[in-house]
């Protein structure tokens, strides 16, 4: 008798376990359970164990609705989905058609990205140290997606080039990782008829990233603010 109980009890916490970690999440679930995942996960145990949870997110149109604000006077729309301002932001991005992010890093953790609607392309690139060029690092403030006004401010010999290192094409339901170590990237709606949804989550958040608006050019780079379109479902008012 005592050996059932003991196998009962052996198996309600394999289940509780299995439970944890398997199984279909529902947003509302994923979003809840995003934080305190988070906060018990050191820098490198994240990109895996949020890679798995990301795959167990069982979204529907329904679901994210109310975080499409397409503009397709805007590259694309940056919606704020849900953050704890500690551990995570979570974004959904509406493309416009053919249009592309400037390249730029992610400074934090890493950057989980869900393709939910139509196809984007990723070109990854690296940062090489030119011989005999100057250096411009410049800064601006950013408004909506990442765009910026330049204003040169240190000049320094050096001197770098972005270095094309992959392009990946990722369909409806494609999960992609990038870190800094890595490399950055771009993003591009392939389609040039249909607008592109996809669901990022940024660990820890962040407030300012850097990009570079000039294709392959390495020596020019811009900080931008990192702001919304809409937030929690209403549109940011400007
Ligand atoms: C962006 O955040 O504005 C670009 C998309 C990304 O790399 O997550």
């Amino acid at each position: 008798m005592e050996d059932r109980q003991g196998v009962a009890r052996l198996l309600a916490l394999v289940t509780y376990n299995m439970g944890d970690n398997t199984g279909i999440v529902k947003l509302d679930q994923f979003v809840r359970e995003l934080g305190p995942r988070l906060s018990k996960l050191s820098a490198a145990e994240k990109k895996e164990s949020i890679l798995q949870f990301y795959n167990r997110l069982e979204v529907s149109k329904a679901d994210y609705a109310r975080y499409v604000h397409p503009d397709p006077s805007q590259k694309y729309t940056r919606n704020l989905v849900s953050t704890d301002d500690s551990t995570y932001t979570l974004l959904l991005l509406v493309w416009s058609p053919s249009m592309e992010s400037p390249i730029h890093d992610h400074p934090c953790d890493g950057c989980w990205m869900r393709i939910l609607e139509g196809n984007l392309e990723e070109s990854r690139y690296v940062l090489e140290e030119n011989k005999d060029s100057c250096h411009f690092a410049v800064e601006a403030g950013e408004n909506g997606a990442i765009v910026a006004e330049e204003r040169p401010r240190v000049k320094s010999p050096g001197g770098s080039t972005l270095r094309c290192t992959t392009k990946e094409n990722y369909e409806e339901g494609s999960i992609a990782f990038i870190e800094d170590a890595m490399g950055y990237h771009k993003i591009r709606n392939t389609s040039d008829s249909e607008f592109a949804v996809s669901l990022h989550l940024y660990s820890p958040p962040f407030d300012q990233c850097k990009f570079w608006p000039s294709q392959g050019n390495g020596d020019v780079s811009l900080t931008g603010n990192v702001c919304f379109h809409s937030e929690y479902g209403e549109l940011v008012q400007r």
